[in-house]
């Protein structure tokens, strides 16, 4: 089953795998994703299948820079702004595609709109870019499960049977923040790496929370997802006997399986640790994973976010 020599050594390497349409793991800033190239039907079903994904949710799809996303979709004068100040980085826009575009309707699933980022990662950038073609890219995950925040995650939870470019630890370690930007107002998909706050500061508009006045959705925002195979006690003050923690801030006394999201109550340095804590108290097979309250304001929207769908009840 192990067979190292499936994973890339270099980004021309990866680009290879890609080229033939093949499937390849990458870093980004947030979370590694597991690519295809965009343009490509059979390649972008691969990932689907690869991850268990249901065909109804689109994917998104990474460009190596503005002018390459401005090919696919078309951007308002409200669009552009926010894209020119914000990328690279954990965003990611809705917007209306180009007929032109070239891309599979299996990425999209069959919607008229298209979700595009160009991820602050340089070795994601330069696949893009070496491949020429946009990626489409998922979180590197079985469909349900907790995201892989490093090379070893993935290999781990693909059992070594997809190819993996390591691209290090993921700066960010929460996805991107997924925007609509409908007419002129940016309604908030999926809270993520980015905050409200930073994006409305940055081009001085409120960021609508989604269902606030418009009526869309991301058809990925499933009830249970990135899922544990232990229970999770979310706010919990204390864990129990039995339980594994996640604190946050001051570590209780614990002689329990226990990980600390950010001992000084660091909320960039928590989403950063968020998945890759869960993944190791997991690995201790605990009933139940106990974790501590986590401020909801800031990037305490996107952690909390996460925390309360893993905590969800599983349907997969
Ligand atoms: O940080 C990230 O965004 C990572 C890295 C790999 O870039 N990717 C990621 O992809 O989180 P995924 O597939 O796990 O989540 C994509 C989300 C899904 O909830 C999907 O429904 C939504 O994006 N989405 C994609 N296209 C959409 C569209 N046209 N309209 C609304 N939502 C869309
Ligand atoms: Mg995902």
């Amino acid at each position: 089953m192990t067979d190292p020599a499936i994973h890339p050594q270099s980004i021309d390497q990866a680009a290879k795998i890609l080229t033939a349409g093949g499937i390849c793991a990458f870093a980004t800033e947030t979370v590694y994703g597991l690519g295809a190239n965009a343009t490509n039907s059979d390649a972008v079903l691969s990932v689907y299948q690869a991850k268990g994904r249901p065909r109804f949710n689109p994917l998104i799809v990474h460009c190596s820079d503005f002018t390459m996303a401005e090919k696919l979709v078309v951007f308002s004068p409200l669009a552009r702004d926010l894209a020119e100040k914000l990328w690279p980085g954990p965003l990611t826009l809705v917007l209306p595609m180009r007929p032109e575009a070239g891309i599979s309707d299996i990425v999209t699933a069959g919607l008229d709109t298209l979700a595009v980022r160009v991820p602050a990662h340089d070795a994601a950038r330069e696949l893009v870019a070496t491949l020429n073609r946009p990626i489409a890219a998922p979180s590197a995950n079985p469909s349900g499960r907790l995201s892989a925040t490093c090379a070893e995650q993935v290999k781990h939870m693909f059992a070594n049977s997809v190819p993996v470019l390591d691209g290090g630890r993921c700066a960010a370690g929460v996805e991107s923040t997924i925007i609509a930007v409908v007419d002129d107002e940016l309604v908030q998909l999926r809270a993520g790496a980015m905050t409200r706050e930073e994006i409305s500061a940055t081009v001085g508009k409120p960021v609508l929370a989604t269902r606030e006045g418009v009526k869309i959705a991301a058809p990925g925002m499933l009830k249970s997802h990135y899922a544990p195979n232990a229970n999770l006690r979310l706010n919990a003050t204390a864990p129990r006997a039995g339980e594994a923690f996640l604190a946050f801030g001051r570590s209780p006394d614990f002689t329990g399986p226990m990980r600390n999201l950010s001992a000084t109550a660091d909320l960039r340095e928590a989403a950063r640790n968020l998945f890759a804590s869960l993944h190791v108290l997991d690995a201790e097979n605990p009933e139940c994973i106990a974790v501590a309250p986590i401020p909801k304001t800031g990037l305490g929207e996107a952690i909390n976010d996460r925390l309360q769908r893993a905590a969800a009840p599983t349907t997969i």
